[in-house]
């Protein structure tokens, strides 16, 4: 039943394997597997015309949100603003005439994203929220909600909620860049497909949890984890320290690879684990360069990549753990499922209460 464990130790557990049917479920809803073409929702603002978005949400839905940022500019050539919640509500931002918003939330009541909101519809944005809960708050008071086929999420930290929300922030992002003819159909139909393999693609990388249980192991000794990832996977990095903190209690932090050298590096030494999300393509060998210095410094880089960057990454990563190659839209929605099943396996070595951390809540509905 949706509302039980099943033969799985923990929701957070369940909902883990759960990611492929998902993750199907919910791409199936916006992609048409036959033209390959993006199916797009009623949109209470024109993609083609809107001159710019602002994205805002808390916690991992912001995260969502921000990789949903750095694919609607670069497939859409869209602006994006993107700033938590908590901070835009107070931060007065001058919007723009005509202009769009994006709200993500997997609960649709979280407060702050509630306020963020009524600001933007005051200052005449059209908002369309990414929500899991139909009937939520956030879902009615929108002008118009698109839905994550995620069903109910127990765990208080978000797993399958939080790649549901990237799937569908992926489609929005290809069919912008169809409206604003900033990609051909030919483009769409490889980007669709691309999307299409994800779920089965999901399910390879579970397939890898007894390696990232080996990982969980050195990790649960750690007293502060360093998460780095470039482009599309530096929110990711910033979700993997966010997961980490929240269910084992262990500091992290999560850092776009690049700015590593202007500050964390201080922090190497044999003992802080270096966990890098770092799929080959355009950006990889910049990373593998970052993590080269972070290892001639004694850190400890435990990788995360594909065939293609196992070689490269071996010369001096203490683990290379080899996920299936993928495009790089489907990169960030693969390497979520990792870092999360990371944390769950720290947090259980651990003996801390998974689905119900302390001082967590689901939903937030206080300021
Ligand atoms: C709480 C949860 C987080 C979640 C955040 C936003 O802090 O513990 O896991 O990401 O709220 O929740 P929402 O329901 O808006 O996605």
């Amino acid at each position: 039943a949706a509302t039980g464990k099943g033969n799985y130790r923990h929701f957070m557990e369940k909902e883990l394997h759960e990611h492929p049917a998902v993750l199907g479920d919910t791409l199936r809803q916006y992609l048409d597997p036959k033209t390959l073409e993006v199916r797009l929702p009623r949109l209470p603002f024109d993609p083609a015309r809107v001159p710019r978005l602002t994205i805002s949400a808390c916690g991992s839905a912001f995260l969502a949100g921000s990789v949903g940022r750095y694919w609607i500019e670069q497939l859409a050539r869209l602006p994006v603003d993107a700033d938590v919640a908590s901070e835009l509500r107070y931060r007065n931002p001058p919007l723009m005439e005509e202009g769009g918003a994006i709200l993500v939330s997997q609960s649709g009541e979280t407060a702050d994203t509630m306020a963020a909101l009524r600001l933007l519809k005051e200052g005449g944005q059209k908002v369309l929220s990414v929500v899991n809960v139909p009937e939520s708050s956030m879902a009615r008071e929108s002008d118009g909600a698109v839905l994550t086929a995620a069903g109910p999420e127990i765990g208080v930290a978000s797993t399958k909620a939080f790649t549901a929300q990237l799937a569908v922030m992926a489609c929005l992002a290809i069919g912008f860049g169809r409206a604003r003819r900033e990609l051909s159909t030919l483009d769409e139909g490889r980007l669709t497909q691309a999307l299409l393999e994800v779920p089965g693609n999901a399910a390879l990388v579970l397939e890898k949890n007894e390696q990232i249980h080996e990982l969980a192991a050195e990790v649960a000794k750690a007293r502060d984890v360093l998460f780095l990832g470039r482009g599309s996977l530096y929110p990711i990095a910033l979700e993997g320290a966010l997961k980490l903190k929240e269910i084992s209690y262990i500091h992290a932090e999560g850092y776009a690879a690049g700015e590593m050298k202007h500050g964390p590096i201080a922090l190497i030494d044999s003992s802080v684990p270096v966990i890098a999300l770092c799929p080959s393509g355009p950006l990889f060998e910049k990373t593998a360069s970052n993590l080269q210095e972070a290892a001639a410094r004694g850190g400890r880089i435990m990788a995360l990549t594909d065939a293609d960057g196992v070689e490269r990454l071996s010369r001096f990563a203490e683990r290379v753990i080899e996920l299936p190659k993928v495009s790089e839209i489907s990169a960030p929605i693969l390497y979520a499922i990792p870092v999360q099943l990371l944390a769950y396996h720290v947090a259980v070595l651990k003996g801390t209460d998974v689905d119900q951390p302390r001082n967590l809540a689901k939903s937030v509905t206080v300021e």
